[in-house]
């Protein structure tokens, strides 16, 4: 078992980051009372563009990069990265060939992009850093009146869960949490079919991330993927950062993309919320396994000690009932899988090999049948309307959905869909998971990050056909 202090040693290396992280956010803090905006107040208007800053744009910067170029109701304005080797200039290039005015640059050092929060010709900004700035970031951005929308990742403690929920509620600027699994197609005719009582009450739901990340965690230093069995300053992209994580923990790193589906179709936050968790790990074997097969027992990385479980299981409780099982499995040989199953009292779907039953409709008891029926029934109207602007848009059109709902809520100024409470949630489910992997699996509570709120907060999103 561990002790919270070896818990503390473990993360050594992060920690001259979180230090850096935690002084920014002290500074912002002392000057944010003069800078307090309201997003009412900074749209009073509804406008009919927004203009937009880049913090971040790295591969998954420039998807979004991409889709703001395709649209006349963004203004690109700013692009902040260190990176001036590769995705600074890749990204000025995308812009160029769109006949779009070069971007202003921000790239001194990691901490250049509260320069770009200065200007007071950015409305909103898109945050696509390593795991470790995305909330400081975020808190940064909301501090100086600009309205962060956040990729996906787990946090790196708990009180920065808090810290960005207090930031939302003091400058009373909301922050857009990009889950992008919301809007893939199959998933949202289930939230259709849940919403119209296909399965009956809902009872137990599972979601993960199974996706063999080895040749993610692991390149030469010049491609994103694969190459050679390098990591931090040797690695490129993620490799970069993101393997670091798997070095010195252990828990459930990438939570949301099964959790954020299946708490939109339990309204997590919204007359439901998470309670309590419990996680465990198996052992820790594919990372030096690959390492070793890859570049020899020799290799300087196979005396590494990876602290992240291959199989990292999570067990959660609701308000309502409901059992969520989420599984991070990153490490092994594997098809691509987020394991998604939504059990009710009436039947279950499952989303690997696209397997339903439903009492009464299926054919035949006690067998499942293929969904395609189901999905084409039950297709939201979101993927109706917009099916041919996401169509070419990354991950199989639903990243369109992510830019549109951001832009779209900002000029209607309308509530965002997933907003600071959910991610403050979804984020926690990381830092919990780790220290009930080091207490042996024991139960830990999860905070209402609502303080109460959820039990009048109503569900909105993709209601209706402008995705919210
Ligand atoms: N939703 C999805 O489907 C999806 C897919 C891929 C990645 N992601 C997430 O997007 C984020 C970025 O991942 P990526 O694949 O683009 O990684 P990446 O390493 O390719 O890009 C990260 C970029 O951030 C820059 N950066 C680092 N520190 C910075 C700082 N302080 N200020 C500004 N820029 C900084 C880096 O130089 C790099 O260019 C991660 O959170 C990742 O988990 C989400």
């Amino acid at each position: 078992m561990f002790s919270e202090t070896d818990i503390k040693n473990t993360n050594l290396n992060l920690n001259h980051i979180m230090q850096r992280r935690k002084f920014i956010q002290q500074t912002l803090t002392a000057g944010a009372a003069a800078t307090l905006l309201n997003p009412t107040i900074l749209f009073a208007a509804k406008q009919p563009k927004v203009r937009v800053g880049l913090i971040g744009v790295g591969l998954r910067g420039r998807n979004h990069l991409d889709l703001c170029l395709q649209r006349d109701d963004v203004e690109l304005i700013a692009i902040a990265d260190p990176d001036t080797k590769s995705a600074i200039p890749e990204s000025q290039a995308m812009i160029a060939k769109y006949g779009r005015k070069r971007a202003v640059e921000y790239t001194k050092g990691d901490e250049d992009f509260l320069n770009l929060l200065k200007r007071d010709d950015i409305d909103a900004v898109i945050i696509s850093t390593p795991w470790e700035w995305h909330i400081p970031q975020a808190i940064a951005a909301m501090k100086a009146g600009k309205i962060p929308a956040v990729e996906v990742c787990g946090a790196t403690d708990l009180q920065e869960c808090w810290d960005i929920v207090n930031a939302a509620e003091s400058t009373g600027i909301s922050l857009y949490m990009m889950e992008n699994v919301c809007y893939r197609r199959d998933v949202m005719a289930v939230l259709n079919m849940v919403r119209q009582g296909v399965f009956g009450e809902l009872l137990h739901l599972q979601g993960g991330y199974q996706h063999d990340l080895r040749e993610v965690k692991f390149n030469n230093g010049k491609q994103p993927y694969g190459g050679g069995v390098e990591y931090g300053e040797k690695g490129f992209s993620e490799a970069k950062w993101r393997t670091n994580h798997s070095v010195y923990r252990n828990g459930d790193l990438y939570p949301t993309h099964g959790l954020g589906p299946v708490a939109m179709m339990t309204n997590i936050n919204r007359g439901n919320r998470l309670t309590a968790l419990s996680s465990v790990a198996t052992k820790s074997r594919g990372l030096h396994n690959y390492v070793v097969s890859k570049g020899g027992a020799n290799h300087p990385n196979a005396q590494v000690d990876f602290k992240l479980g291959d199989i990292v299981t999570t067990s959660i409780q609701t308000t309502n009932g409901e059992t969520i099982v989420l599984s991070h499995d990153t490490n092994s040989p594997r098809p691509y899988s987020l394991n998604f199953r939504v059990q009710g009292t009436k039947g279950l779907w499952m989303d690997d090999f696209n397997s339903i039953y439903v009492e009464g409709r299926s054919p035949k008891a006690h067998s499942w049948e293929k969904d395609e029926a189901y999905m084409k029934e039950y297709d939201h109207v979101l993927w109706k309307n917009y099916e041919s602007q996401a169509t070419g848009a990354g991950h199989g059109g639903m990243d369109f959905f992510v830019i549109n709902s951001f832009i779209e809520s900002i000029k209607r100024q309308a509530p965002f869909a997933m907003d600071v409470y959910d991610l403050a949630t979804w984020y926690a489910i990381t830092p919990i998971s780790e220290r009930s992997v080091a207490e042996g699996g024991a139960l830990q509570q999860i905070p209402d990050f609502t303080r109460g709120k959820w039990m009048n907060r109503k569900p909105i999103f993709a209601l209706d056909e402008l995705g919210y």
